[in-house]
């Protein structure tokens, strides 16, 4: 495959498909319209693709109204939004970032299918946070076409994004893929297949380490944030960030990059965040995980 023959990040016949209208495909959709790219969204449950594009226009609005975007760029940007039925609806599209359950064998078997929808140089790509690029893209005819394309949430304002070959992919794979995340506004980086990529390996230490001051009783929720927030300068503490992001993500992946180094200590999660988990305590999606939250979306301590 040569992305060559692609068209090149912010050209208008750029065709993108997300697959998986959750919280990170909608964000990927929403940057990526308002990038000039065209966009169609899939997703396995009835009626979540519309609902997707949906709650994108009233985002648009929101925009429009605060003036950090013209209503013809948010109509037009509407008119590039086009939810879809089916995978089938796909064929002809350039790229597709997949944002899925984070389940390996649910990403092996979707790609599976679009092998048989798109294009021979049609990218596919990944938003996983700690699966391996190259066992996601192994048993496919055309492996090299697989790479990470690793957004933060919420995407809009965390403007970083890891771009990941893996073993058989061909680095202009990813330069294609560092481009076109540099057009929609974000910081691409090159990082390796590896478990966790650069942040979320990285930033095991913060969270698992966290989790280890609360098991063992050093500091209470609020205390642990607080300090790390306003006195060590990181944008949220580890308590937060884990309820914004929901233990249904991050525990799988916190095991996940555990397990693929080969049960190395510094990587063991906590049997506390499997218990909310199992409890259904996942974060602010639920209204309640290290903190209760209210309709305004407001925290209190529990
Ligand atoms: P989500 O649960 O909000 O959305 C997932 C969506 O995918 C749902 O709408 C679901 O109906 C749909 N879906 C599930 N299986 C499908 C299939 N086989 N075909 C089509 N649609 C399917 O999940 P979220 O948080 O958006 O995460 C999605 C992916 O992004 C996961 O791989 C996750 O690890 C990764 N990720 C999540 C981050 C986060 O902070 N939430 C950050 C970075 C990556």
């Amino acid at each position: 495959m040569d992305p060559a023959r692609l068209p090149q990040p912010g050209s208008p016949d750029l065709v993108l498909g997300v697959i998986g209208c959750g919280v990170m495909g909608r964000g990927i959709a929403q940057i990526a319209v308002l990038a000039g790219a065209s966009v169609r969204l899939v997703d396995a449950r009835e009626g979540a693709a519309t609902a997707a594009r949906a709650e994108l226009l009233t985002t648009f609005g929101k925009l429009v109204e605060k003036g950090k975007l013209t209503q013809e760029a948010a109509d037009a940007a509407a008119g590039r939004l086009v939810p879809c039925a089916s995978l089938g609806e796909l064929a002809g599209a350039h790229i597709v970032v997949e944002a899925i359950i984070e389940e390996l064998q649910a990403k092996k078997a979707l790609f599976a299918e679009l092998e048989g929808i798109l294009g021979p140089d049609a990218i596919l790509a990944t938003n996983t946070s700690s699966l391996s690029v190259t066992s996601i893209a192994a048993g496919l005819t055309h492996p090299e076409r697989v790479a990470g394309f690793h957004f933060f949430n919420p995407v809009p304002l965390m403007k970083i994004v890891e771009a990941i070959g893996g073993l058989l992919t061909p680095p202009a794979v990813v330069d294609y893929l560092l481009a076109l995340g540099k057009q929609w506004g974000h910081t691409a980086v090159r990082a390796k297949d590896t478990p966790g990529f650069i942040v979320n390996h990285a930033g095991r230490g913060y969270g698992t380490e966290g989790m280890r001051l609360l098991a063992e009783g050093v500091a209470t929720v609020p205390v642990l944030d607080n300090i790390l927030r306003d006195t060590a300068g990181f944008r949220l503490g580890p308590c937060e960030l884990f309820d914004l992001t929901g233990l249904d993500v991050s525990h799988p992946v916190m095991e996940s990059i555990y397990h693929q180094y080969y049960e190395e200590p510094r990587f063991r999660p906590q049997g506390l965040t499997r218990q909310m988990l199992v409890a259904g305590t996942l974060g602010k999606k639920v209204g309640q995980g290290f903190y209760r939250y209210g309709a305004d979306g407001k925290k209190e301590a529990i």
